[in-house]
């Protein structure tokens, strides 16, 4: 479900014309829904509600501050990669008591200031890392909360680029060697050893990956328990599939029924990291259409939009609805939708059908509010789009559209070239 919808032939956004925000901030731009994300981060707490799990919602997919913000005021919690992020959530004033950091490759910086914000956990992801955070911990006479990130080895069903549960992934530890490190615990001295971790990868529509994921974890939990090891959280990371096109994913509820039972026999506290499915099909990236050209051999729809603001098509080959914002009935064309960058990468679709539009028209590339505007570039110098959240018959601009003085901001030319 989601709250963007065409109310006699023109796309809204709960109850705000999509083409009156188009017009008043400037193509291309992202909007994004707030009755939206509260409705999904509200599902899955809903489903899951007798575990009562910290939801984390995974902020590498839109760390926008109004997002964020929406979703800490409905009880949510973050899951961070980087020191940027969790800075953002001090920003907000989010609860650090609800913040896990994961990531492979976490600075002295990072870990600091994670230990000094007293987050929920550390995740682990190797040996090495464990051995920085304990030494860093020492130094600063503390004793940080850990969970390991445990490597499954469970292929995911999903694009190879957002998988992550296999040994051929950089992600996670292997089971042997999570049972060596909490064996030796003891040798740990500033580390508290919390809980474990798993994340299988993104975009899983199905639920199998998942609950064999979580299976070989429990497995892993009563040999440490036979090893005299308990445990007090268990995060079960993120991952649920939405959809794109015709995908039929799980909902919160089936995820629900299907994981529960082993969840609970865990009797651990659960974390959950969902990113895609609160915030993906809570935003859209919008568009105008500048040319329409013929070749002979294909039609090319050219918009304003290009790869650096939105790119999920080039990088994945990934599918997203395209739908114009004014419906007018016009007869269907087959054609590219593609962006001005220079590359034959930069589009949003191949051989589409979509109306046949001209100079003006605006287009909505749906589900783009998850790994949408977070992994845009300025490739070409081009200056990042706007963000703006929609809430009712209110919207506004949450990030300003970037302008060539904020693309020059700390580049100069050097004295010797003067
Ligand atoms: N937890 C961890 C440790 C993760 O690495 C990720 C995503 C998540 C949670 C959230 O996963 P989600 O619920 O959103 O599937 N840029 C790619 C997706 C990369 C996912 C990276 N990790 C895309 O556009 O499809």
């Amino acid at each position: 479900m989601h709250d963007f919808k065409f109310k006699s032939n023109d796309l809204y956004c709960e109850n705000v014309k999509v083409s009156t925000i188009a017009k008043k901030v400037g193509t291309p731009c992202y909007i994004y829904s707030h009755n939206t994300l509260v409705d999904h981060l509200t599902k899955i707490q809903k489903a899951f509600s007798e575990l009562n799990p910290i939801v984390c919602f995974a902020m590498k997919a839109n760390d926008n501050l109004a997002v964020i913000q929406t979703l800490a005021n409905h009880g949510a919690g973050f899951d961070i990669v980087s020191v940027g992020e969790l800075k953002k959530t001090q920003l907000i004033k989010a609860d650090p008591k609800k913040i896990v950091f994961a990531s492979v490759g976490k600075t002295e910086e990072e870990i600091v200031t994670a230990i000094k914000a007293d987050i929920l956990f550390f995740n682990v992801e190797s040996l090495p890392e464990l051995d920085e955070i304990n030494r860093i911990a020492k130094k600063m006479k503390t004793t940080p909360r850990v969970a390991l990130r445990i490597n499954p080895d469970v292929a995911a069903p999903t694009h190879a680029k957002i998988t992550t549960g296999t040994l051929k992934n950089k992600f996670g530890i292997d089971l042997k060697t999570a049972r060596q490190i909490m064996k030796n615990r003891k040798k740990y001295s500033n580390i508290k050893f919390s809980g474990l971790h798993v994340h299988i990868g993104s975009q899983i529509t199905t639920k199998d990956p998942f609950v064999n994921a979580i299976k070989k974890v429990i497995e892993f939990i009563n040999v440490l328990r036979q090893d005299g090891i308990t445990l007090e959280y268990l995060d079960i990371g993120g991952g649920l599939g939405i959809i794109y096109k015709d995908e039929k994913p799980q909902t919160a509820k089936d995820f629900a029924k299907a994981i529960l039972p082993y969840l609970e026999k865990t009797g651990l506290k659960i974390v959950m990291e969902p990113g895609r499915f609160i915030a993906g099909n809570a935003g859209i990236f919008v568009s105008e259409v500048l040319y329409l050209k013929d070749n002979g051999v294909k039609k090319f729809l050219i918009v304003d939009g290009g790869m650096n603001d939105l790119m999920r098509p080039s990088l994945y080959d990934a599918y997203h609805e395209i739908v114009p914002l004014h419906k007018n009935g016009a007869k269907k064309i087959k054609c590219d939708v593609v962006g001005p960058i220079c590359e034959s990468g930069d589009y949003f679709a191949k051989d589409r059908r979509l109306p046949l539009m001209k100079k003006g028209d605006f287009l909505a590339v749906m589900s783009a509010g998850a790994y949408g505007y977070v992994m845009s570039s300025n490739y070409n110098v081009r200056g990042r789009a706007p963000e703006v959240m929609v809430k009712g018959n209110k919207y506004e601009i949450t990030k300003k559209r970037e302008t060539f003085e904020d693309l020059l901001k700390g580049e100069s030319i050097p004295s010797f070239l003067k």
